[in-house]
């Protein structure tokens, strides 16, 4: 049997044992994640680690499922490197593994700050721009939140065409067409929910009154706009081929 300090604590136990199985049988708390007692330890989580003092008097983190007893040891489990080290290996963890609870709920129980959780937006402003400068409504605006920025309603009040849906490099922009209504939303915030208007020409419901609005106030002079106002993209078409057809027998 061997003595050795946890926490200022001294403690007994055998050669041979680890520092994380020395603590756990002595109900002091390291957390640890990829440790198992049937398995060998391997220190791939890294969130074992715990402070001691090498032979040269420095403070240093070793991992504890790793680290063999031996006499004299001083070990302590939560000291300001501790926290450093912690802090590092749950982030690394989180980054690789984000939708685990277990992780979040350890790094909470642990004191540790994880980034915000990755929401599928990479922050490129394309849709707020595009919104602005070419849709010309301004739906959409970047919100500060206590740790980051994210896209949100803006001031301006969304027509529902969808063209930031389209512009949006990782798709997570979503266009919904239920029940005769469009909504456009990011995750669970939702920018614009706007009725559909139905096509003269098939009877689909294709298109928000607002939109359609917007682009005869754009197009008021384009004849092709007037004609084809009420018409979905496939009858639009339609219409399109056959007055080529038409024009091309005249001409005959
Ligand atoms: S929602 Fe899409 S387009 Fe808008 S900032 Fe995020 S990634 Fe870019
Ligand atoms: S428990 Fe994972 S490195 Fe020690």
């Amino acid at each position: 049997m061997i003595e050795i300090i946890i926490n200022d604590r001294a403690v007994v136990c055998k050669e041979g044992q680890t520092v994380l199985e020395v603590a756990k049988s002595n109900d002091i708390d390291i957390p640890h994640l990829c440790f198992h007692p049937a398995l060998k330890p391997s220190g791939a989580c890294r969130v074992c680690g715990v402070e001691i003092t090498s032979n040269t008097g420095r403070q240093t983190v070793m991992l504890s499922c790793l680290l063999k007893v031996k006499p004299g040891l001083n070990v302590v489990t939560d000291s300001p490197l501790v926290q450093t080290h912690r802090q590092n290996a749950f982030v690394r963890l989180y980054r690789m593994a984000p939708q685990a609870h277990r992780i979040r709920d350890m790094a909470h129980r642990y004191q540790v700050d994880l980034p915000p959780e990755p929401d599928g937006c990479i922050r490129c402003r394309l849709c707020i721009r595009v919104c602005q400068d070419i849709v010309k409504v301004g739906a959409l605006k970047m919100e500060k939140t206590d740790s980051d920025v994210r896209v949100v309603k803006g001031n301006g009040q969304c027509v529902g065409c969808g063209t930031c849906a389209n512009i949006c490099p990782t798709g997570i922009i979503q266009v919904t067409d239920q029940d005769n209504v469009r909504t456009i939303s990011i995750q669970d915030r939702i920018i614009g929910q706007l009725p559909l208007e139905r096509c003269e020409g098939c009877g689909c419901m294709y298109a928000t009154a607002d939109f359609l609005n917007r682009v005869s106030h754009i197009n008021p002079e384009h004849p092709d706009t007037k004609e084809h106002h009420h018409l979905c993209p496939a009858c639009t078409k339609r219409m399109s081929t056959r007055a080529t057809t038409e024009k091309a027998h005249i001409k005959k």
